[in-house]
């Protein structure tokens, strides 16, 4: 078997504008078309809500320079994986890439396709709510064709990126130029008294922070492929600052947008926020803004199947998952196993799944190890000084985005326990238990092997990292 392995190395092929179009093309997608009402329902007001998008920024810009700083005290790839295997050791790094490819990986794929069908399926449907059971099969379809595409060639994988970034970033200008016009025009009675009717309930806060938060996921992309990135010292920290000040202005001037053409409660109440703007704008021709949004999320459920595969491999590298996870494709050099499990994990979430709840245990559990990782942060420069260090943070921050991580995970629990987080904390803690004696002792290796020969011949799979 060693013999036919092909192992390619690593190349430094991502310079500053690649790492800038990676961190903005992961951020936007699905969120800032279909999260504003949920932001402004759970908060209330309009001014409150545009806060807490702000913050939401604020937060990820925090949260990316301290990993920028990671990056390059630990320079390997890997993202949370890596940096918690070298910081709280083996047993965390293999609950959280454990729950990375049962949980978070499969839930964010099936929150985006939700968000495409809804945007696929909105204007057949205009002026009332499609049925639950159609959008969930369009849903199905979209991540069935995304995986098809992802298995076939990186290529065509790559094309779509490509265009849906073109598609996304016009629309979301398109939104913001006019919404400046309207401004100028004196539409800003939407604005006034926009404090009126803000809830101030940990909840309600925690809600609309894990839905403002979900359109900003994406701010640590960089860091699954610091390997490949150019001179990551200087352009990690350089590519956080600009992808994610550039995500976090636009998405305050939409959501100043949506407000110049509808009345907060005509926002609220849309399902497809998107689709509400244009048809107020663009009258008959509304669903040209359906369709943009369907496929900025779509381009975003594509990157979140290309790119994911690169945790997992650094996770078999180490030994934490099984090899076959981390092999490609011998001729097409797609990495089809990970993505044949991304696949029918997310298909079983989407059955009784819906956008907002995959949306809150996806931000709980991120956040869950978000914390870790920072807090891995905070010992390595209280203990280990002496590391070096191209680029650092003061350690302030890293404290401030542990506080926001810790009251996110906590917030929901304390105010509404609900029996799902329950679930959710012990599938993590879980991994601890399934770590001893599959992972430390290594029982039952013979099986492994048998199983894992059988699934090479069976899909053609070869270990083999590039353009996983
Ligand atoms: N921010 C993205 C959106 O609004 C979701 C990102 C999901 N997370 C990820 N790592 N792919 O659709």
């Amino acid at each position: 078997m060693e013999s036919d392995k092909q192992r390619f190395s690593l190349r430094r092929e991502v310079g500053l504008i690649g790492a800038v179009s990676f961190i903005a093309g992961t951020m936007i997608g699905s969120g800032i078309f279909i999260s504003p009402q949920y932001v402004l329902s759970a908060i209330g007001s309009p001014g409150a809500s545009f806060v807490v998008w702000a913050c939401c920024g604020l937060i990820a810009m925090l949260g990316g320079l301290c990993y920028a700083e990671l990056g390059t005290v630990i320079p390997e790839s890997g993202g949370e994986f890596i940096y918690i295997l070298r910081t709280a050791g083996k047993v965390v790094a293999f609950m959280y890439v454990f729950t990375y490819v049962i949980i978070m990986r499969p839930a964010s794929a099936t929150g985006i396709a939700l968000s495409v069908a809804e945007y696929v399926v909105a204007p057949f449907y205009s002026g009332c709510t499609p049925p639950q059971l159609l959008v969930k099969c369009v849903a199905a379809g979209g991540i069935m064709v995304v995986a098809i595409v992802n298995c076939l060639n990186v290529r065509s994988a790559t094309a779509i990126q490509v265009v849906t970034m073109a598609v996304k970033v016009l629309a979301l200008t398109g939104i913001v130029l006019h919404g400046v016009v309207m401004l100028f025009q004196g539409r800003t009675e939407n604005f006034h008294k926009s404090f009126e009717g803000t809830n101030v309930d940990v909840s309600s806060i925690g809600l609309a922070f894990y839905q403002g938060l979900w359109s900003f996921d994406g701010w640590n992309t960089l860091n699954y492929l610091t390997e490949e990135l150019k001179q990551p010292e200087v352009n990690l920290p350089r590519a956080v600052i600009i992808a994610i000040s550039l995500v976090t202005g636009l998405y305050l001037l939409v959501n100043v947008s949506y407000l110049t053409v509808m009345t907060p409660k005509e926002l609220m109440s849309s399902s497809a926020v998107a689709v509400t703007w244009g048809n107020k704008v663009f009258g008959s021709w509304g669903w040209i803004m359906s369709v943009a949004a369907a496929l900025s999320a779509f381009g975003s459920l594509n990157g979140t199947f290309f790119s994911g595969g690169r945790v997992s491999f650094v996770a078999a590298r180490e030994g934490h998952l099984p090899d076959i996870l981390a092999m490609a494709h011998v001729h097409r050099l797609t990495p089809s196993p990970a993505l044949i499990v991304t696949t029918i994990i997310s298909l079983l979430v989407l059955i009784p799944g819906d956008f907002q709840s995959i949306v809150n245990y996806f931000s709980f559990t991120a956040w869950f190890f978000y914390g870790i990782t920072l807090s891995g942060l905070i010992y390595l420069k209280i203990k280990k000084p002496e590391l070096p260090r191209p680029y650092r943070v003061p350690i302030i921050l890293p404290i401030l985005v542990l506080l926001a991580a810790i009251c996110l995970v906590l917030a929901p629990i304390i105010d509404d326990p609900q029996i799902e987080y329950l679930y959710v904390t012990l599938f993590i803690f879980s991994g601890a238990i399934i770590y001893i004696p599959f992972i430390h002792y290594k029982l039952c290796p013979k099986l492994l092997t048998k199983l894992t020969v059988f699934l090479q011949l069976f899909l053609e799979v070869a270990p083999a990292d590039k353009n996983l």
